[in-house]
């Protein structure tokens, strides 16, 4: 079997989807209200995004992580400063957040700069975790590589479960810009982006 044969025939955006209703002066509001819908429709692990760093080189990395907060346009997710991604961010401060929710068709796209909280929000997001998240965490091997899953049982068994993982870091991206996309089954997409100004965020429509 082929790859091409399993693609051939998949449907995207087939719809029924809902219309772009209307877009509020804030990028924050309209998202507050998209993640409701998604949550209202059933979407699996509606939090989850994209996050697309780049190394040294330029060349780009991606992978899925959880939003944790969004508060006056600054969106907050949580990982290992030891991690590849820690690393990148740590050399180029950039990055984007991609959201999809199929049942919807809707896409959100998020660009802009990435500081780091302080130790006490870090430290508040870890605590949060569940046991075994922050288990791993304490770690600090995020990215590394593992010759032996034996290895990992073998340090999980030695972890002081009451430690804060010093690594674990909650980031905080400035968007600069955040793009709603609302997907149409005839193929005429609505597409909203916010761009931050001085004067506040301007809103265009894109071309699908
Ligand atoms: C649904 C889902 C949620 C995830 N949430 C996180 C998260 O919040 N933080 C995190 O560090 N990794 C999370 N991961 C794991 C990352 O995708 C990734 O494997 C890990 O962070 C290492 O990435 P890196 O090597 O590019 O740094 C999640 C994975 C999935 C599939």
């Amino acid at each position: 079997m082929t790859v091409a044969s399993l693609l051939r025939g998949l449907p995207s955006l087939a719809g029924p989807l809902p219309a772009f209703d209307s877009a509020p002066a804030s990028p924050d509001e309209l998202f507050t209200s998209w993640l409701s819908d998604a949550i209202n429709a059933g979407v699996v692990e509606p939090h989850a995004l994209t996050l697309s760093t780049v190394d040294p080189a330029g060349r780009p990395s991606a992978r899925v992580l959880i939003l944790k907060d969004l508060v006056d346009g600054v969106w907050h997710f949580a990982s290992s400063a030891l991690s590849r991604k820690g690393k990148e961010l740590a050399n180029t401060p950039f990055a984007a957040l991609t959201f999809y929710w199929p049942a919807l068709g809707r896409q959100v796209r998020v660009r802009g700069a990435v500081s780091v909280a302080n130790a006490e929000d870090s430290a508040r997001d870890f605590l949060a975790r569940s046991a075994s998240a922050r288990a791993n965490a304490l770690l600090g091997r995020q990215s590394d590589v593992l010759t032996d899953r034996a290895e990992l049982d073998a340090a999980l068994a030695e972890v002081d479960a009451d430690a804060v993982a010093p690594a674990w870091t909650l980031y905080h991206l400035t968007a600069d810009e955040v793009e709603f996309w609302q997907g149409d089954p005839g193929r005429k997409h609505v597409r909203v982006q916010y761009t931050r100004s001085a004067a506040g965020w301007a809103r265009s429509l894109l071309w699908p």
